[in-house]
């Protein structure tokens, strides 16, 4: 008969077991690597003595392949609750101590039971990734485990916010779930994502690839666009956590908190009137105008390093969350090319699933012409910023800067587009296609029988330009609402977004659009 000491000593030990992972070795060459280990991320990520752990001694039923001597406790995942400044979370972390993270049965039931948990209590669902993929000795088991997790992804989608970190080697499964949430974020040189790692590429294919060039931080981040954020390491990444955090609501029914501001909403920045540089192909950098209408140095880039050419990301507007789209003149002059398409569609839809105002900066020649470009699918790709912004019910603000040619126009949140207010500055020019291509369209016979066509040209284009290269033939139409002076912009969005703030609008009852992807 065991007295309760002896059950309080057995239950002590078990944790203990628990604690130690795939054991003291393994944890060390964690440590080598650079990279903490599930608990002690878990101990960075949550409030001190938040943490309440569930499924601390779940073990796998596997017996084939010598499994029988490789049970952990935890069986390769830690799982629970807590609290990220005081604002409830759920989370996982894997633990690559245990079968290098291995993917289990008992690692779906872990996870699908805080995922139906975060769910149902309408709470952000973390996902610290560290795994190698499908535990190989399970089978198709650990594959039917991803397909419950897979599920549960994606109702939660546009529920509640679902961040993925990702913290070592990820394969297989472990790069489809974090893809299926809402952000990404990778530290720099610890962590990967393939579909298949680097010695199957070599089986299959010969060919030799390291694991940076394959899924390494920098390539998703800037090449594939399946990384939101690059983290330096284990500690940075989970402070961008909670940064990214801060900017999100708890779920889809509320809206994201508001933060204290000093910085005054009646504030107008003068150097904004001269920011647009006179001559019309010269560059500016577009995060210059975002920094002087926000509030101070609460812009959040988003894929900063993925499609230059727009810049996305949540700032505060008087303490408020607002999403900001923007081209970037001073990248390939901000055209729309597909993936500055998929990255302005799906930033536009996480603001709308989450509550946040949308405020477009546009200064755009058009969509990328070329052979390559359409063969590529630039038309289905330039849809779905159509889609995205036509769908979304959230408050819809566009301030013209500079260029905002043809399908430019009238896909960055224009006022067709179910757009609430379109602001210009002076320098806006808003037309159908450039002058010189417009006039040799609309003027080609004058063209072709004047004695001296290049001059001609010349005073057609400058025709051209003094008529619609203005915001005030667009302003004379009613798309544009106001034009305004650069430096007003701030207050102007202030108060626009205050009288947006209680605005209702419904999209028709549908299971669900096809959006062009
Ligand atoms: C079981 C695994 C495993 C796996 C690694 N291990 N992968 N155990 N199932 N899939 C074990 C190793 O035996 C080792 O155990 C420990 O984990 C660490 O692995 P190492 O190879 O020593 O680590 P490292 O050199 O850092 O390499 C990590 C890696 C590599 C790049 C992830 O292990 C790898 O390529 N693994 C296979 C990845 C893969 O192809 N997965 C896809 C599965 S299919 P010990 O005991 O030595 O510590 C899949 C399909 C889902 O997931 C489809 C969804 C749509």
């Amino acid at each position: 008969m065991h007295d309760q000491y002896d059950q309080l000593g057995k239950l002590r030990e078990m944790r203990a077991r628990a604690f130690e992972g795939g054991g003291s070795e393994r944890v060390q060459r964690q440590h080598e690597r650079g990279k903490l280990t599930a608990r002690e991320r878990l101990e960075w990520l949550l409030d001190e003595g938040t943490f309440q752990e569930t499924g601390t001694f779940a073990t796998h039923r596997t017996t084939d392949f010598g499994m029988e001597q490789q049970r952990y406790f935890g069986d390769g995942v830690v799982t629970g609750f807590g609290t990220i400044n005081q604002r409830r979370v759920a989370v996982f972390a894997q633990d690559f101590t245990v079968l290098g993270g291995a993917f289990s049965e008992t690692q779906a039931q872990k996870i699908c039971r805080i995922q139906d948990m975060a769910l149902a209590s309408g709470i952000p669902l973390i996902g610290m990734n560290d795994s190698s993929g499908a535990r190989i000795q399970e089978g198709v088991r650990s594959l039917g485990g991803y397909g419950e997790m897979f599920t549960r992804n994606v109702l939660a989608s546009g529920v509640i916010p679902q961040i993925s970190v990702m913290m070592g080697p990820c394969a297989g499964g472990s790069v489809y779930s974090p893809a299926l949430t809402d952000l990404v974020i990778m530290t720099r040189e610890t962590s990967f994502m393939f579909s298949t790692g680097p010695e199957v590429i070599k089986t299959v294919t010969g060919m030799e690839v390291t694991a940076r060039d394959l899924g390494g931080a920098m390539v998703h981040s800037s090449k594939s666009g399946v990384a939101h954020f690059i983290a330096e390491d284990d500690h940075s990444a989970l402070e961008m956590v909670k940064l990214v955090l801060s900017y999100l609501p708890q779920n889809n029914t509320e809206n994201p908190p508001r933060v204290g501001t000093y910085d005054a909403p009646t504030r107008m920045d003068d150097e904004l009137n001269t920011l647009v540089p006179t001559s019309d192909d010269e560059p500016y950098d577009m995060r210059q105008v975002i920094q002087h209408v926000f509030d101070r140095r609460s812009f959040l880039e988003i894929h900063a390093s993925f499609a230059r050419n727009a810049l996305v990301g949540f700032a505060h507007l008087d303490g408020y969350v607002v999403g900001v789209v923007a081209n970037q003149p001073a990248y390939l002059a901000g055209v729309l090319d597909i993936d500055a398409s998929d990255k302005i569609a799906r930033f536009v839809r996480l603001c709308d699933c989450y509550n946040i105002p949308l405020v477009t900066f546009v200064d755009c020649p058009g969509i990328l012409p070329g052979v390559l470009a359409e063969h590529r699918g630039s038309i289905r790709h330039g849809a779905k910023i159509i889609y995205a912004y036509c769908e979304a019910t959230v408050p819809k603000i566009s301030v013209v800067t500079r260029k905002a040619i043809g399908g430019a126009y009238i896909a960055m949140s224009s006022r067709p587009m179910r757009g609430d207010l379109a602001l210009a500055w002076p320098t806006a020019q808003i037309a159908v296609m450039g002058p010189r291509g417009a006039v040799r369209i609309l003027q080609r016979q004058e063209l072709q029988e004047a004695e001296n066509p290049a001059v001609l040209e010349q005073q057609f284009v400058e025709d051209f330009r003094e008529k619609f290269y203005t915001p005030y033939s667009a302003a004379q139409g009613g798309q544009i609402d106001e034009v305004i002076e650069p430096r007003e912009t701030r207050p102007r969005l202030v108060l626009a977004l205050d009288i947006l703030r209680t605005k209702v609008q419904h999209n028709p009852p549908k299971k669900h659009g096809l959006m062009p992807v």
